[in-house]
């Protein structure tokens, strides 16, 4: 047993820290099982406190430190990778709520909370929290954090850097940076709550965050949208974006292959309007007012007026408008369920990417028709956050191929799919950050004087190379 075992039994006691085997597995294997390593331990503190003194034992034992939330993450961020000693450290049992400030609109909450947890604690107190991702019932608020997670709710409330005022986290010398103050405005030097965001564990070790709470709409409108043209899809949000401003909220877009791919393995969710169109947009909006005529609400009339339009003019061929909550969560069903049906697929290959909205009709219409010609048969599961201008722009096996074919054609396809999003000006990583998937494509994407600043940041932060090593930088 390594010797840092002991040391950290002491600090944590027995319930806090992991060594046997087969309580480590769990935590040594990403979500989607693509990534695994080992580790000499899990350390699970229960305070800000005992994590600087994980972070101080590491130091003196020269062990690697991995950060890991609920273990959702779709690049690797959170698994170890490589020889060197390691061990993980879960920030699960470092879930308190520290406060709800209804006046500030603000609450501020621990690392280890999950989301699901957070979403449900603030509309007990008649407020609401935004972030929204189908891995909400077991992702972190830290992971969040970490990843800047983005998300079904960006048009309206922005990514999860856009709604946090504050952060508290643990640098690799052990002490505590704390900011959380709740400041709606703040421009004292240098913003390290912006670059702590979205470091995915490599820069510190985040325990805690100061969020925005907002008003909680009265309702939700949302409609399944049967559409073959992207072009259209791009003007439908505009017209949406223009008559209904930031109450639209969702501009979800699915195609027909991830469609078919979601109802062989969830049948439960199929609908006739599926097989209408070569897409199905999931559109939400929010409503924020009383009844404005005795039936409808403005945002509704906005939608149905909209659709309606769509539908004479022949550029949509069908809708489905919810008539119920009940209704709008069965909608939201098929598409929260997309990942999780590829990842019952043998292989496939995820570039969660962005676009400029002008820009997404052409990649789409270029990359379909490249990688059919180059790679026949290849299944492209194309949906996402349209509104976002983010694709999950994934690659499955062609039916009756090899099981190896993805590992065969991995390189290939990935480079045609890279060079596709530098032509078009886009990001090889919209929400999901890079961990060891993209890590390797990032010198060439940012090119290399941010990446040289990248690790100028990551020597200053971290000298020693302790904190999640190999992730994000090579
Ligand atoms: P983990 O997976 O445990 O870790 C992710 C990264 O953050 C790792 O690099 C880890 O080292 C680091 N980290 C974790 N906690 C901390 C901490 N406290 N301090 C420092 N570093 C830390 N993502 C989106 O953005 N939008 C989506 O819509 C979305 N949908 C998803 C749907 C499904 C079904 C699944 C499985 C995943 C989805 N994701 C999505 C990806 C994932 O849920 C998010 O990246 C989430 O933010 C990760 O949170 P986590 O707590 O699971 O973090
Ligand atoms: C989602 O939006 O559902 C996730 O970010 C997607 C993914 O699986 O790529
Ligand atoms: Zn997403």
């Amino acid at each position: 047993m390594h010797a840092i075992i002991q040391r950290l039994q002491d600090c944590l006691g027995p319930a806090g820290v992991l060594f046997e085997k087969e309580d480590l597995a769990p935590y040594c294997t990403d979500w989607r099982g693509i990534f695994s390593g080992t580790a000499l331990a899990v350390a699970l503190p229960k305070t800000t406190q005992q994590v600087a003194e994980v972070v101080q034992l590491c130091r003196a034992f020269q062990v690697k430190l991995i950060p890991q939330g609920g273990n959702t993450g779709l690049c690797g961020g959170a698994t170890p990778e490589g020889d060197d000693p390691q061990i993980i450290l879960s920030l699960k049992r470092l879930h308190q709520i520290r406060e709800i400030d209804l006046e500030n609109q603000t609450i501020t909450v621990e690392a280890g909370c999950i989301l699901q947890t957070l979403q449900e604690k603030v509309a007990a107190s008649g407020a609401f929290f935004p972030l929204s991702l189908a891995a909400q019932g077991s992702c972190t608020i830290g992971g969040n954090l970490a990843t800047n997670a983005g998300g079904i709710n960006v048009l309206r409330y922005g990514n999860t850097r856009d709604i946090c005022l504050g952060i508290e986290a643990v640098l690799a010398s052990g002490e505590v940076y704390s900011q959380l103050k709740g400041l709606r405005k703040d421009n004292t030097g240098y913003d390290l709550k912006n670059l702590l965001i979205g470091s995915e564990g490599t820069l510190g070790i985040i325990t805690a965050g100061v969020f925005k709470l907002f008003t909680a709409p009265l309702g939700h409108y949302a409609a399944l949208v049967a559409i073959d043209d992207v072009s259209q899809m791009i003007a439908l949000l505009q017209e949406l974006q223009r008559r209904a401003g930031n109450e639209l909220c969702a501009f979800e877009m699915m195609s027909r292959e991830s469609l078919e791919l979601t109802i062989r393995h969830f049948p439960q969710y199929n609908r006739p309007i599926f097989t209408a169109g070569k897409y199905t947009l999931l559109i939400e909006l929010a409503n924020f007012e009383e009844e404005h005529s005795p039936t409808s609400t403005r945002v509704q009339e906005v939608l149905e007026g909209s659709l309606e339009n769509y539908l004479v003019k022949g550029a949509i061929s069908d809708a489905a408008i919810a008539s119920s909550q009940a209704q709008v969560n069965e909608f939201w069903g098929i598409r929260h369920h997309i990942t999780l049906a590829q990842a019952k697929e043998p292989g496939n290959i995820k570039f969660d990417i962005s676009f400029a909205i002008s820009k997404i009709a052409g990649f789409i219409e270029s990359t379909d028709a490249l990688l059919k010609e180059q790679f026949d048969g290849v299944k492209i599961i194309n949906f996402g956050h349209l509104g976002d201008g983010n694709l999950h722009y994934n690659l499955c096996a062609p039916e009756g191929a090899s099981v190896d074919y993805i590992a065969n054609h991995e390189k290939s396809l990935t480079e045609v799919v890279i060079a596709q999003i530098q032509l078009f000006g886009g990001s090889i990583s919209a929400e999901h950050g890079i961990g060891q998937l993209k890590r390797d494509y990032l010198f060439q994407h940012r090119g290399g004087v941010a990446y040289q600043m990248m690790k100028d940041i990551k020597k200053a932060l971290d000298p020693e190379n302790l904190l999640n090593p190999k992730k994000v930088l090579l």
